[in-house]
């Protein structure tokens, strides 16, 4: 596929469905996985000569909750057709007063309150093709990608948008917003952003060597910030809605300032020194 097309690995985007317009020439390709399918077939298209395979997150038709999303086969899927590099955008709830709706956040930290999701592919269970990992701590201090993020930053600038460079997003497990006292909880330890789905995407991304990057936008102020007011799933969508249109712009912009390859980051590392046991696609 790669070499048909751009004949470099392509970018990865999971995201909300009305984002892979930004895409040309688009060609659907389904993926098995030995987690089994992803959440929807992989839309495979070409921006400015660079492949992007685009999943959408939820499903094409939005069925899946936060919690029941298939996160290792979505990962496994994209780096099967080659993605080494993942954008990811995604739609989060404001903790501090400054960070209000329409707001982008390129978030550098993560704090996983999610307590149901397959997190790991070493998790030394045989696998259906017979392979059997065995363990392996993956490195995650630094759970994002440091050349996908100045990358989105950068093309973030050029577009308009002024991002807020950094901030620790919390992955709650929902589907359900929080409480006023979680909100504050959250608030009160500094954090930036709430969201359900930044876990375990990214560190899962991280154990398959692959870049990831987070591009936050907020669509409310949580429930803890504003007296009087809590956060509706309507609000939401609508907010996500009305900055759709920037955000493909913005993530076809940033898909083109990539560079071509990983590198200038540890991400392709991830797994050294390490007998994973199993064999990536
Ligand atoms: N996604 C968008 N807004 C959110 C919020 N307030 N909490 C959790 N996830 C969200």
């Amino acid at each position: 596929m790669s070499e048909r097309r751009s004949g470099r690995p392509p970018v990865g985007v999971i995201g909300g469905s009305g984002l892979y317009e930004f895409l040309d020439d688009v060609t659907e390709v389904t993926v098995d996985t030995p987690y089994g399918p992803p959440s929807d077939s992989l839309s495979i298209g070409d921006i400015a000569g660079r492949t992007v395979a685009f999943l959408p997150r939820h499903g094409r038709r939005h069925t899946l909750p936060p919690h029941r999303i298939n996160y290792r086969a979505n990962l496994w899927a994209l780096r099967t057709v080659g993605v080494r590099q993942v954008l990811a955008p995604g739609a989060v709830g404001g903790l501090q007063p400054e960070l209000g709706p329409g707001t982008l956040v390129v978030p550098d930290q993560l704090v996983d309150r999610t307590n149901c999701r397959e997190q790991t592919y070493y998790d030394g269970k045989l696998r259906p093709d017979g392979q059997v990992p065995r363990v392996v701590h993956a490195p995650f201090a630094d759970p994002y990608c440091p050349v996908g993020r100045a990358t989105v930053l950068d093309a973030a600038r050029t577009n308009g948008w002024r991002p807020v460079d950094g901030g620790t997003m919390v992955v709650i497990e929902g589907p359900r917003f929080s409480t006023r006292a979680e909100s504050l909880w959250y608030a009160q330890a500094g954090w930036s952003t709430v969201g359900m789905t930044g876990h375990p995407e990214a560190v899962l991304a991280r154990e398959l060597a692959v870049c990831y990057t987070a591009l936050s936008l907020v669509t409310d102020h949580d429930s803890g910030v504003e007296v009087g007011h809590g956060v509706t799933q309507q609000e939401v969508f609508t907010v996500f809605a009305q900055n759709l249109d920037r955000l493909r712009v913005l993530l076809a912009d940033a898909v083109k300032a990539l560079p071509p390859d990983q590198g200038g980051c540890a991400c392709a590392d991830a797994l050294a020194g390490t007998e994973s046991g199993l064999t990536l696609p």
